[in-house]
């Protein structure tokens, strides 16, 4: 599966803060917002990421993330003239996909929670059509709702409804089969002139091909979409993190754990910010997985004699 990070857009409803960086790329408590979806896609197993930014903003990616070798992975980057609407994302990233599947996440959508890894994993092994992440919110009107029945199947999905049928808002993952391509070029653009996400997820609905999985009240799923919101994440992060003594979106850590690093590696990559709290968690980390490698090696070899 091949994944993609949207991180384009004006970003007008931030402004002034987004007027000279990328929303994308401002804090969340201790590291850029993009970390927190591309640790999605590594928790997924994915290491070839397009990074799709505004053709402004493309350079400052570029400097944060490179090719991402340092992560094992392999990330390029595209860019996306003007805010054409989401489903670009597939037009845009045709060869990227290739005859893949692809999992989409919003640059700006952040996701926690526990089993979340094993979440996507089963998502992505019963993918047939899409599969789209609900969540209950207080404010439905603010995003793509969907319209279950009392089963909660769902019948269809309304973007932005003045008067919302739930509360269920789909949020900013999508996993998709591999005729997105052709299906987001088919698509017209709506009464606001964008390739409408809501529309493309609409035509598997309609062909009985989307899974609606319900992210729980246990889980979540934040919100960045104003000052308020965008200060409340960072402040979600930094309680966990610290009442916790763990990293969210630790990139260098999802790199190790999911086998794309080794510690040796993720050791260097803690010693280049031996300075900061983050590169010293990153060693204790890469040292704690030495330390449990070395077991495992001296556990095995006394089990062969
Ligand atoms: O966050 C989940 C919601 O995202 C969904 O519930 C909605 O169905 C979906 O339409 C979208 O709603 P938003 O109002 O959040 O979309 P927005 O236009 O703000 O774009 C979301 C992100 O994608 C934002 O960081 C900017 C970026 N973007 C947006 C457009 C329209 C692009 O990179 N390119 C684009 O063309």
């Amino acid at each position: 599966m091949k994944g993609i990070v949207l991180a384009g857009g004006a970003g007008t409803r931030l402004h002034p803060l987004t007027r000279a960086v990328s929303k994308q790329l401002v804090p969340i408590y201790d590291k850029p917002m993009i970390y927190y979806p591309l640790s999605v896609l590594m928790m997924a197993g994915i290491r070839d990421v397009l990074v799709i930014t505004t053709p402004h903003d493309a350079p400052s990616f570029v400097r944060l993330l490179a090719d991402g070798s340092a992560w094992g992975m392999n990330i390029t980057y595209a860019k996306q003239a003007e805010p054409n609407g989401l489903a670009e994302a597939f037009i845009i990233g045709a060869d990227h996909i290739g005859t893949d599947t692809v999992m989409l996440v919003l640059g700006d959508n952040i996701f926690y929670g526990a089993g979340f890894s094993q979440t996507l994993r089963r998502a992505a092994e019963s993918l047939d059509g899409c599969v789209l992440f609900g969540y209950s919110v207080a404010d439905p009107e603010r995003y793509g709702v969907g319209v279950v029945d009392a089963d909660g199947k769902l019948l269809s999905i309304e973007e932005k409804p003045a008067e919302p049928k739930s509360n269920l808002a789909i949020s900013g993952l999508y996993l998709y089969a591999n005729d997105v391509v052709a299906k987001a070029a088919a698509l017209q653009p709506s009464a606001r002139g964008e390739l409408e996400i809501t529309d493309l997820n609409n035509r598997y609905v309609a062909e009985g091909r989307a899974e609606l999985v319900d992210l729980g009240a246990g889980f979540a799923w934040l919100d960045t979409g104003t000052h308020d919101s965008l200060l409340q994440a960072g402040q979600f992060v930094q309680v966990l993190e610290q009442r916790q003594g763990i990293r969210v979106a630790c990139l260098e850590e999802l790199a190790l754990r999911q086998g794309f690093i080794d510690a040796d590696q993720c050791r260097r990559l803690g010693e280049e910010m031996a300075n900061t709290k983050y590169g010293q968690y990153i060693i204790g980390v890469a040292d704690a997985a030495a330390v449990t490698a070395a077991a495992a090696t001296t556990a095995a070899a006394t089990a062969v004699r």
